[in-house]
C-alpha cells in the first residue's frame, strides 16, 4: 500500500515536472524565433472605421452590381470562404450556400484577413503580388502608376500612405477592378483608373458617404485612395485574434494552453519543423515558398495551372510559391491552402506529412462529393505528370517527408486550434 502510495506521489510530480519541463523547452523556441503575443491595433478614427465597414458591405463597389468584399470574406466564416475556391461577380448565394450559377470560378481560395493590418504584414494576395516595400517605402502592385517613387497616380498612393498599414489599403483597390471578381460584364473596357473614377463618382452619389467622406477628410478631392483607406482601416481594426490561447501563454500565463497542445507547440519546433516558416509575432516570415500544394481548379490559365508568383513576375525562382500564411484564427477557415485543396487542418498535416505522396495521390475526391453543386459539377484536377514533376521539382528546400505519428498529428492540430 505504501509503495502504491510512492508510485502514485512519484507519478503526480512526474506529470507536473513534465509540464514545465515542457515549458522550458519552448521557451528556447520563443526566444529564437520571436514568438510574440500580438498587440492590438487602436482605434484611432471611429468614424473611418463606421465608414469602412459600410463600403465593406456595399456592392456599388462592384461595377455590376452585385457583389461585396463581404460576400467572400464573411465575418461568420472567419473572414474567409468556406468554399476552395472563390466564385466571383455572377455567382449566387453567400458561404456554404454560394453557387456559380453565372459567375466564375477563380483560380484561388478566399483567405482570412484576420490580422492582416499589423505591422508585419506588408504582402498581401497568396502570391504577394500587392506589397509596401519595407525598405523602399513604396507601393509595388499590377498597376504600375501606383508603383515607385514619385508614382503617376500619387493623388492616390498619398492617401494609401496614411493608412495603418499600407500593403492593406492599396490591396482593396484590387478586387474592384477584377472583372472576375466584381467588376462583372459591361465594363470590361474601363482602364483601372477609369473604374475606379467611376466608382468613387457612384460612391459619392449617395448624399450620407459624401457628407461624412467630407467630414473625415475636410478639404480634400475625395478619389479611390479614401475608399480603400476607409476599408482598409476597418479591416485592420475589427478582424483581430491578438488574445487567443496560444497569445495568453506566450505573455506568461502557462496554464492558457493544455499539456496536450503545448506538446503539439514542440511538435510544430521540431520534428513537424512547422516553425521554420512560420514564425515571428505573425507566425509568418513574409517569405514566399513552393509546399507542393495539389493543383486543383481553373488556376490562372484555366486549364488548371497556377504557377504562383511567377503568375505575377516571370522570374523562374518564383515558381509555384506563396506567401507563408499566418495562422492565428486558422481554426475558422477551412479550407486551406491557395487553392483551398486541404479541407480540414488533418488534410493539412498529412500534406505536410508526406508531401509528395500528397501531390502524387491527389484526386479531389471528397472535394468533388462535397461542392458539386457550389460548382455546377467536379472541379478540374491537373494530373499531367510533367506538370506534378516541376511542382515538386521546385519544392522548398525546407520540406521534407516528416514521418509524424498519430499522437504527434493530433498533438499539431490540437496546438493549430488554440491559435
Ligand atoms: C469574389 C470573392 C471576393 C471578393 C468580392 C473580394 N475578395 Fe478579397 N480575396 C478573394 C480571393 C479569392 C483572394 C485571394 C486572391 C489571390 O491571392 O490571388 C482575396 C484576397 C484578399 C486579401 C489578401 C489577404 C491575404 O492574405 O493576402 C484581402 C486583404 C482582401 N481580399 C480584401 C478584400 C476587400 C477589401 C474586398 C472588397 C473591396 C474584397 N477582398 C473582395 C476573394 C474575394
Ligand atoms: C517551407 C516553409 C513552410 C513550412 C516548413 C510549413 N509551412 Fe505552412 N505554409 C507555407 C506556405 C508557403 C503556405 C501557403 C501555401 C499555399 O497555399 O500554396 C502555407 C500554408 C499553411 C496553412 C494554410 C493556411 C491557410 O490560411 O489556408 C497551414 C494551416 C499551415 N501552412 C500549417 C503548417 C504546419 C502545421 C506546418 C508544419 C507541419 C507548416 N505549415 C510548415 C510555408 C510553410
Amino acid at each position: 500500500m505504501k509503495g502504491l502510495v510512492l508510485l502514485f506521489i512519484f507519478f503526480q510530480s512526474a506529470l507536473a515536472y513534465s509540464s514545465t519541463d515542457l515549458d522550458e523547452r519552448l521557451k528556447t523556441y520563443v526566444n529564437n524565433f520571436s514568438l510574440h503575443p500580438l498587440e492590438k491595433i487602436k482605434e484611432t478614427n471611429p468614424k473611418l472605421t463606421v465608414v469602412g465597414k459600410k463600403l465593406f458591405q456595399d456592392k456599388r463597389l462592384s461595377l455590376a452590381g452585385d457583389i461585396s468584399c463581404q460576400t467572400c470574406h464573411g465575418p461568420s466564416f472567419g473572414t474567409a470562404e468556406p468554399i476552395p475556391l472563390s466564385l466571383g461577380t455572377g455567382a449566387i448565394g453567400e458561404g456554404r450556400e454560394r453557387e456559380l450559377s453565372a459567375g466564375t470560378i477563380l483560380a484561388r481560395n478566399t483567405p482570412s484577413l484576420i490580422n492582416k493590418g499589423q505591422p508585419g504584414i506588408f504582402r498581401q494576395f497568396w502570391d504577394s503580388r500587392v506589397l509596401f516595400h519595407p525598405r523602399e517605402q513604396h507601393f509595388i502592385t499590377p498597376v504600375s502608376e501606383l508603383n515607385g517613387d514619385g508614382p503617376a497616380y500619387a493623388d492616390i498612393t498619398d492617401v494609401l500612405s496614411r493608412a495603418i498599414n499600407k500593403s492593406l489599403a492599396a490591396q482593396a483597390l484590387f478586387p474592384m477592378i477584377s472583372k472576375e471578381e466584381m467588376v462583372g460584364p459591361g465594363f470590361e473596357h474601363l482602364s483601372p483608373r477609369e473604374a475606379w473614377d467611376l466608382i468613387t463618382a457612384r460612391i459619392l452619389e449617395d448624399e450620407h458617404y459624401a457628407q461624412t467622406f467630407s467630414e473625415i477628410f475636410p478639404n480634400e478631392e475625395i478619389n479611390i485612395g479614401h475608399i480603400a483607406l476607409a476599408i482598409s482601416h476597418f479591416e485592420a481594426v475589427i478582424f483581430q485574434r491578438t488574445n487567443t490561447r496560444y497569445d495568453q501563454y506566450l505573455r506568461g500565463n502557462l496554464s492558457a494552453l493544455t499539456a496536450t497542445e503545448k506538446k503539439g507547440f514542440l511538435v510544430f519546433a521540431e520534428e513537424g519543423r512547422c516553425i521554420r516558416c512560420h514564425f515571428g509575432p505573425n507566425l509568418t516570415n513574409q517569405v514566399l515558398h513552393n509546399v507542393v500544394v495539389p493543383p486543383l481548379g481553373p488556376g490562372i490559365d484555366g486549364r488548371g495551372h497556377d504557377r504562383g508568383a511567377y503568375e505575377n513576375d516571370p522570374r523562374e525562382h518564383l515558381k509555384y510559391r506563396f506567401v507563408v500564411s499566418p495562422l492565428r484564427g486558422i481554426k475558422d477557415t477551412a479550407p486551406y491552402f491557395h487553392n483551398g485543396s486541404a479541407l480540414t487542418l488533418d488534410e493539412v498535416i498529412e500534406h505536410y506529412n508526406h508531401p509528395f505522396r500528397s501531390i502524387d495521390n491527389f484526386m479531389a475526391t471528397n472535394i468533388n462529393e462535397q461542392f458539386r453543386e457550389t460548382y455546377n459539377g467536379p472541379l478540374l484536377v491537373d494530373r499531367t505528370p510533367y506538370r506534378l514533376f516541376a511542382i515538386k521539382e521546385s519544392v522548398s528546400p525546407i520540406i521534407r517527408q516528416l514521418g509524424l505519428s498519430a499522437d504527434q498529428k493530433a498533438q499539431l492540430k490540437a496546438f493549430l486550434l488554440a491559435l
